[in-house]
């Protein structure tokens, strides 16, 4: 296998461990099933998986195909492949798009670190006490950033893969064993129910957004990430057998998840519709009421937090890969940079859940906190319409056509057959639904 001064991928595992590692995140196990909650549930989880299979997949195909076709960031690619002096926007919204998701991506990831702590010590005080102290919460927040900027110093090969192979197959096995457990509980049924039982009367035009949006977020879609992990993929691999690999590792870890926390929710009467607190309520319970539950707990919260930092690695490195490409910047003077400007603008994310009362209720936004905003824009916003985006420049201005020829590399005449649809779904379909509930939210509709 080919391997340049930039760095490649040892391994086509190598290459679908890693971008499952950008996928799999919090994304899945944190914001999956709040956001599910949120939106009523069942109908919800069906429009997920709709958007994730008609839109998320042709997506991801198209960035990691534009980033191993020029092995770049993603300014750099869209540069490549087009003259335009506009479409590199694209990619510096997707830079900004990455830095910003980590700046309060952190502060949960930090959470996550806190938790493996309060369940070693049994700690009695509530979630919102522990998040509305604003020495813990800078402190994690902190030390999850440093974590994240060690790893993405050392590079992809030594430093992003090495990370993911240890991880998903553990994850997955412990989702397995908590909803073996969960599933036992009194009164577990209601919650299946409402997790898997879709009532559509219930689906609005949020919903749909919240859905498309929940996609792009766990697919780490829309700001160019993969087409950064696109970028360090051989020539002999095959794209859509990976893009299919990693959409379905990805979406199993999150329906896994909501099969964990619905059944617990409903058996100790807790609220679906509580928000982002959602599973720091609830996991702690299940490894209350659980036999061995503290060992259980702490490797749970130990898995969660790899898992965070694989994706968080991956929100740094688009940044990163694109002052190193474009500006000629030293790795380790980007990733300095990048991660001090990240700390700085977490700051309001990480005091607005109670520290600071002026950011942890934002009037003229509904009563958010800055941190749901901030989700709301880029997490949400920002990925759909940068998938928008793209979807249009692979599709229309670089065109199918070309893509396929990079697409067809390594991948064998029986996936050359599945080429047209592929393209139909990337130019057509994508576009139209895209363009179609980013307007919803105008209200034009
Ligand atoms: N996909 C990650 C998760 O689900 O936790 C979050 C993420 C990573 C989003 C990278 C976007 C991104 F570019």
């Amino acid at each position: 296998m080919e391997q340049t001064a930039r760095g490649a991928w040892t391994s086509r595992t190598g290459f679908i461990l890693a971008a499952s590692g950008s996928a799999i995140g919090l994304g899945n196990i944190w914001r999956f099933p709040y956001v599910t909650g949120m939106q009523g549930g069942a109908a919800f989880v069906a429009v997920y998986l709709g958007c994730v299979l008609a839109i998320g997949i042709p997506v991801l195909i198209a960035e990691l195909t534009l980033g191993r076709h020029t092995a770049l960031n993603p300014v750099g690619a869209i540069r490549a492949i087009t003259k335009s002096r506009y479409w590199p926007l694209v990619g510096y919204l997707g830079v900004i798009t990455g830095a910003a998701i980590l700046s309060y991506y952190a502060v949960i990831a930090g959470w996550t670190v806190g938790y493996i702590f309060r369940t070693i010590a049994h700690s009695s005080s509530t979630f919102g006490a522990f998040v509305a102290d604003p020495a813990i919460e800078i402190g994690n927040f902190a030390l999850f950033l440093l974590l994240t900027a060690g790893v993405v110093i050392g590079g992809v090969e030594r430093g992003i893969e090495r990370w993911s192979k240890i991880l998903m197959p553990m994850l997955f096995l412990i989702l397995l064993g908590l909803i073996a457990f969960a599933l036992t509980l009194d009164g577990a049924s209601k919650g299946v129910e409402f997790y898997l039982k879709p009532d559509f009367s219930k689906i609005t035009g949020s919903t749909v957004l919240a859905a498309l949006g929940q996609a792009f977020f766990s697919l780490s879609l829309g700001m160019g990430a993969m087409i950064t992990y696109g970028s360090y993929i051989s020539k002999q691999e095959n794209l859509a057998i990976s893009a299919a690999s990693v959409a379905l590792a990805d979406t199993l870890i999150a329906v896994l998840a909501g099969l964990v926390v619905f059944p617990a929710l409903f058996s100790v009467g807790q609220e679906p519709t509580q928000g982002p607190s959602l599973v720091f309520n609830i996991l702690p319970r299940i490894f209350e009421m659980m036999p061995g539950g503290t060992i259980v707990g702490v490797f749970f919260f130990i898995l969660l937090a790899i898992a965070a930092l694989t994706s968080t690695v991956s929100l740094l490195e688009v940044p990163v890969a694109f002052l190193v490409d474009q500006k000629k910047w030293s790795r380790k003077k980007a990733v300095a940079i990048v991660t001090l400007i990240v700390f700085v603008i977490g700051l309001p994310s990480a005091l607005s859940q109670g520290s600071v009362p002026a950011l942890s209720s934002i009037e003229w936004f509904g009563g958010r906190d800055f941190l749901g905003i901030m989700d709301f824009i880029f997490g949400n916003l920002s990925l759909t319409f940068g998938g928008l985006l793209l979807a249009i420049l692979v599709g229309w201005v670089w065109g199918t056509r070309n893509a396929a020829e990079e697409l067809a590399l390594g991948a064998g005449p029986r996936f050359a057959a599945l080429i047209p649809g592929w393209s139909f779904m990337l130019r057509f379909v994508c576009p139209l639904i895209i363009a179609a509930v980013l307007l919803n939210l105008t209200g034009i509709f």
